[in-house]
């Protein structure tokens, strides 16, 4: 038996569907775990061959219960609904996974007060990690529709300065945190190796796919439409104003939190856009 069968563990990942649960589980495959993996809807679920699928609904907590059974780590996000509507039900979830033997836990950081993340960080009896990424490089592929239909990126603050992260990378502290010891009762900021602008990313995805993008830059009022026409409600509105037009120090701040954790380099935007350079691309 090898040194990593012999260190197997079984993980439930919730969120496992979503773009950061489901690098979760690829980085736990990856280091020879177990993986159960919650969605609502295991017909639809779209994950990695081993994995084991189970159904579950975050806010119908005992729905939980045969999802628990067998496993030492758990992770969690902390909504569970439209436009990440926080979990009530989040005290309950992590009284079930306490009386079922979970060991370590990660909670992915939604931004907001969150009952789940308040119950989590309230525990001394199991090993508990807030991961708290920046913003995601995934967020970029919303870009993919005004790219494809017309070349362009239209977004208010193109210089706005953001340390984004790799999803994967995000999987990548999870799955030490949930496996390994010497994470507990700790806050992980996560970031990418760079600051980059809303202009350098366009740039980027430009290179990668092999055609140029233009970028036109929106005023705050011009946003707010183009938000509004996408169905966003005034309260994600407000947040995406803020967010970008005001950026907090956190998110424009780059941290050694991956290479120190997984032992590898955080992955460049570059990476990620070499990645996805076919979502990009006209078919
Ligand atoms: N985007 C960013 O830049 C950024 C940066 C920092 C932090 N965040 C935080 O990251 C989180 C979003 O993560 P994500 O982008 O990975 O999510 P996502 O891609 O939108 O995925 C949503 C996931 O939540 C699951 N889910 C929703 N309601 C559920 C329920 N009632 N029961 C069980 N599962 C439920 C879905 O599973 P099924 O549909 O399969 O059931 C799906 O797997 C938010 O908390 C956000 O605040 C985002």
């Amino acid at each position: 038996m090898t040194q990593t069968q012999a260190q197997a563990q079984k993980i439930l990942v919730t969120g496992a569907t979503g773009t950061v649960g489901h690098q979760v589980v690829v980085e736990l495959l990856a280091r020879g775990h177990a993986v159960r993996a919650l969605t609502r809807d295991p017909a639809k679920a779209d994950l990695p061959a081993g994995v084991e699928v189970v159904q579950g609904d975050l806010t119908e907590p005992d729905s939980l219960i045969p999802a628990l059974d067998g496993v030492t780590g758990l992770h969690l996000i902390t909504f569970g609904g439209p436009y990440f509507a926080p979990l009530e039900a989040g005290p309950r979830i992590l009284q079930l996974a306490r009386a079922a033997g979970v060991r370590r836990v990660t909670v992915l950081h939604g931004g907001g007060p969150s009952l789940l993340e308040d119950a989590v960080r309230a525990d001394d009896g199991v090993d508990w990690t807030v991961l708290m990424p920046v913003e995601f490089m995934a967020n970029a592929l919303e870009w993919t529709e005004g790219i494809l239909t017309s070349g362009e990126v239209r977004e208010p603050f193109v210089s706005r300065l953001s340390a984004m992260v790799h999803e994967g990378d995000i999987g990548a502290v999870a799955a030490v945190a949930l496996t390994e010891e010497g994470h507990g009762g700790q806050e992980y900021v996560i970031t990418g190796p760079e600051l980059l602008t809303v202009a350098d990313k366009v740039t980027t995805i430009a290179d990668a796919r092999g055609r140029e993008i233009s970028l036109v830059e929106l005023t705050e009022e011009q946003a707010v439409e183009q938000w509004r026409a996408a169905g966003h409600p005034e309260d994600v509105i407000g947040f995406l104003l803020e967010a970008y037009g005001n950026t907090p120090e956190v998110g424009r701040t780059v941290v050694d939190t991956v290479e120190k954790i997984t032992g590898r380099p955080a992955r460049t935007f570059g990476q990620w856009a070499a990645e996805h350079a076919g979502a990009f691309k006209a078919q």
